[in-house]
Parts: structure tokens; sequence; C-alpha cells
């Protein structure tokens, strides 16, 4: 980690002296100067992140330097330093921008936790920043691939619905379709998309802990409630909250989701008043909810009030059109984080891929290719570097299986033309022109052979 500069200004030469060593020996990158200007001038050169700044300086006082400072680089945390004490000099710097003030004399240790937190302050700010910067684009619509007109439609499908902005969605769809995809995109592209989006997977939570995630809790709701505790649903508000596995979700849980659903209203474990949100419900499941209902581990009314608007993601399987479009986007991908350089892919590959049933969808194609990709020296994926399951589970055009799959330590192939000799002769009780058929060999052709490896 880059060390963090700190600039101490400050007119008398002990102090700096003495903060410079303090500092240092914190681990921070030090600077010092004795007059506003000099602070200025060594801010200008190098920006430090934060700076130390007092307010009784010899010709420009610290105040003006305050105001200068936040002209010039308002990312640099400004810590006012102050012998008065006087409350009102404090809370006008705050005024102009300072991110915090330390009465002197002060304590050095007092003083290191305040660096310290208005440095990590910072830090997550810059990260929000950047994150609300970035997830936008990263989520947006254009960055779902798929050519297949399935998909196409459901793309439209969520451009409408996120500028409607619809109350509650559900998203079926196999393991690894794109659900979750989906659910960030109904939410980036809507008016919400500077609230929360706020994820839980209601499989991976225990029961006991899910009401309260959910709906949050009052103090002394349960042994372990000692603070109140805001749930998902008031931290989403305004924006989106995206209920994974919904088709996991314990019936009790059920019921009170019922009613969030209805009028967008509920109480917090323990609680006694009513909260009132307003967020939108998307949900998720890959499981057949008419199939749990018909179990009773769904609530069938849950079930209606959940698909106001359904999606549903067909498997890849079903929509092959987009294999290779999804294909060449991800080796895209991974050519930029692993460095390579693959660019397209060999007719052998492409064929694979597209005739493979991809039982874990969109995600299994994905690993596939990352594998692939971190495998490929040539220019062009090969066949080879596919995993084998791919290849002996891939059916052709034809219709029968494939069974054949070049063992990674190689083979004979005369080994292989024997035994497929063998197995044709076996299947067609003997009988030569039959077998030669199967081949697809003439008949002498094939005696040539039987001969060869030693039948006849
Ligand atoms: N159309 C698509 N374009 C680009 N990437 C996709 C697409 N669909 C899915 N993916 C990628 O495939 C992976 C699986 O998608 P996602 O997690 O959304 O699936 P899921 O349906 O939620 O799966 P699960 O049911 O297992 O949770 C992710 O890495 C996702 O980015
Ligand atoms: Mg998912």
């Amino acid at each position: 980690m880059t060390k963090s500069k700190i600039l101490v200004v400050d007119d008398e030469h002990l102090i700096r002296w003495s903060l410079e060593q303090n500092l240092k020996k914190q681990g921070y990158e030090v600077s010092t100067a004795g007059s506003g200007e000099d602070a200025l001038r060594l801010l200008q050169e190098d920006p430090p992140d934060l700076m130390l700044l007092d307010i009784q300086l010899p010709g420009m006082n610290g105040m003006e330097v305050l105001e200068k400072v936040k002209d010039l680089e308002d990312e640099v945390i400004v810590i006012m330093v102050t012998a008065l004490g006087v409350l009102e000099t404090a809370v006008k710097a705050m005024r102009l921008g300072a991110y915090d003030y330390i009465n002197k004399p002060f304590n050095l240790d007092e003083l290191a936790i305040v660096i310290k937190k208005a440095l990590e302050t910072r830090e997550l700010k810059r990260e929000v920043a950047h994150l609300r910067a970035v997830q936008p684009k990263r989520f947006s619509i254009d960055s779902i691939i798929g050519a297949s007109s399935d998909l196409q439609h459901v793309l439209s499908m969520v451009r409408k619905i996120a500028q409607s902005d619809a109350g509650t969605v559900l998203i079926q769809g196999e393991s690894g379709t794109g659900k979750e995809l989906i659910a960030k995109a109904l939410h980036y592209e809507s008016g919400r998309a500077d609230k929360p989006f706020m994820a839980i997977n209601c499989a991976a939570v225990p029961e006991t802990l899910l009401e309260s995630e959910l709906m949050g809790h009052e103090k002394g709701a349960f042994t372990d409630a000692k603070s109140q505790k805001k749930g998902l649903f008031e931290m989403a508000n305004g924006g989106t909250v995206f209920l994974d596995e919904i088709g996991d979700m314990p019936m009790p849980i059920q019921a009170k989701l019922l009613r969030v659903l209805e009028d967008r209203t509920f109480r917090r474990v323990g609680g006694t008043r009513d909260i009132h949100v307003d967020i939108r419900i998307v949900s998720a499941t890959n499981r057949d909810l008419l199939q749990a209902i018909e179990e009773t581990i769904f609530r069938n009314d849950l079930y209606y009030r959940l698909q106001v608007i359904p999606i549903f993601l067909p498997p890849l399987r079903e929509r092959r059109g987009d294999i290779l479009v999804l294909a060449q986007s991800f080796i895209e991908n991974f050519n930029k984080e692993f460095g390579k350089n693959v660019r397209g892919i060999s007719q052998a590959a492409e064929k694979i891929l597209t005739e493979y049933d991809w039982p874990g969808n969109i995600r299994e194609l994905r690993n596939v290719i990352e594998r692939a990709v971190i495998l490929e020296d040539d220019e062009m994926m090969e066949a080879e570097h596919l995993p084998r399951e791919l290849v002996s589970r891939a059916v052709p055009a034809g219709g029968s299986p494939l069974v054949f799959a070049l063992p990674p330590e190689g083979i004979d192939i005369e080994d292989v033309e024997r035994e497929l000799i063998r197995q044709a002769l076996e299947s067609s009780d003997g009988n030569q022109s039959k077998a030669a058929k199967k081949l697809n060999l003439g008949i002498d052709a094939f005696r040539y052979r039987m001969k060869k490896f030693k039948f006849l």
C-alpha cells in the first residue's frame, strides 16, 4: 500500500518537528510548512492526502488558507488546529469544508485517531464514488449479451419494466441462466438506479435470521438483539430488493412477505409500529414454483403476488444462437484479464460448443471459456482446450452421440481402428457388408482392414 501523505502547517518550529517525527513513526509520509503561503505552494507541487492546518499563522491565516485549499484541491482533507478553543472559529472552519478540528495543546494519540478516521472515511467515499460511476455501466442492459430472439425478447421486457417502475417482478430460469444479471439491469436501468440495490439469498440465510435480515429488529427483540437494526427493506428504500432463491423461503416468512408485497408495509421483529417503504421487489428462483405449491412448501397466494410480471430465462440449450456470441464476448474479457490474444474459435471447437447441452448454462460456458483462454497459446481457440466432458456429451447434427474423446496421454490410431472394426462386426453379427457400411467403407477397403488387424 502507498503511504498517505500529510502536510503539517504550523509557524512554531518545535510543533512542526514533533508532529513530523510522530507521524512518520506511524507510517505516513510527512512534509511541513511554516506559513500559509508555503503550504499553498507545496499543495500545488505535490498534493497531500491530509493537511493539519494551524489557524493562527503569520501572514495569511489558517481560514484563508483553508478557503484556498478547497478551491485548489477539494479532495484534500483538512483538519484545523486551534489554540483558541473558540467554538465559532471551529464552526466556521467546518462550514468552509474542514473535515474536523482539534484544540491545542493536543494529545498525540487523540490526533492519531482523528487522522486515521479521516483517511478511512475518504477512502470509503472514493470507493463509493467509484462504484457509483462504474456499477450502472457494468450492469446496464448493454452488458447482457445474446443474439437469440428469446433473449432479445427478455431484454425488451427488461427495458419496458425498468422504465415503468412496476413494483414486483419474478425471474425464473435454471441455474446460471443470468437471473441475477437481469435483476441488476432492472435496477440500474430504472429511475431507482441511484438508490440502493440490496440482494439476499433466501436459501443461504438460516430461517431464524432471515426475518430480521429482511425486516430488521427492535432492541431486545431476541437474545442477540443488543440494539435496534434496520432490515433490507428499509435500507433499500427508494431502490430495489432482490430476493434470490425465493423458492427456498421458509413458510412463516412467506406470510410476512405477502404483506410487504401488498402494501409495502411491515414491522421490525419485536416492533409495534408499521413501517412503509418504497421498494421494487425482484425475486428469482430456479425451482418450479408450481410444483413447490403442490408440495405445500410454497404459498399459492404469494406466487401470484410475486409474478405480477414474470420473466422466464430459457436454458442455454434452448437458445443456441447465444452460445458463440457469448463465447466471443467472454474471450475478449478473459484476453484482457489474462493478457492473452485469442482472436477466434476454431471450427472444431465451435461445433463442440454449439452442440453441447450446457446443464450449467451461461455460468458453465463462462468457466469453460476462461479455462480455454488460459490454456490457449494460439490465436484460435482449439477443441483440445475444451474439457473432455463437452466432447463426449456433444450430440452431432446427425443425432447419435459422438463417443470419442482423445485421452490427454494420447492413443495409437491403429488401436482405434481395430476396435471400430471389431465393434462393427460384432454389431452386424459378422455380416461384413453390413459392418463395412456402418463405417462408411467399401467392402474391399473393409476386408483389407480385417486382414490387417487379423480378423480374417
Ligand atoms: N446474457 C449474458 N451475457 C453476459 N453474461 C451473462 C449472461 N447471462 C449470464 N451471464 C453471466 O453468467 C454468470 C451466471 O449468471 P447469474 O449469476 O446471473 O445466473 P443465475 O441465473 O443467477 O444463476 P443461479 O441460479 O445459479 O444463481 C454470471 O457470471 C453472469 O455475468
Ligand atoms: Mg443467481
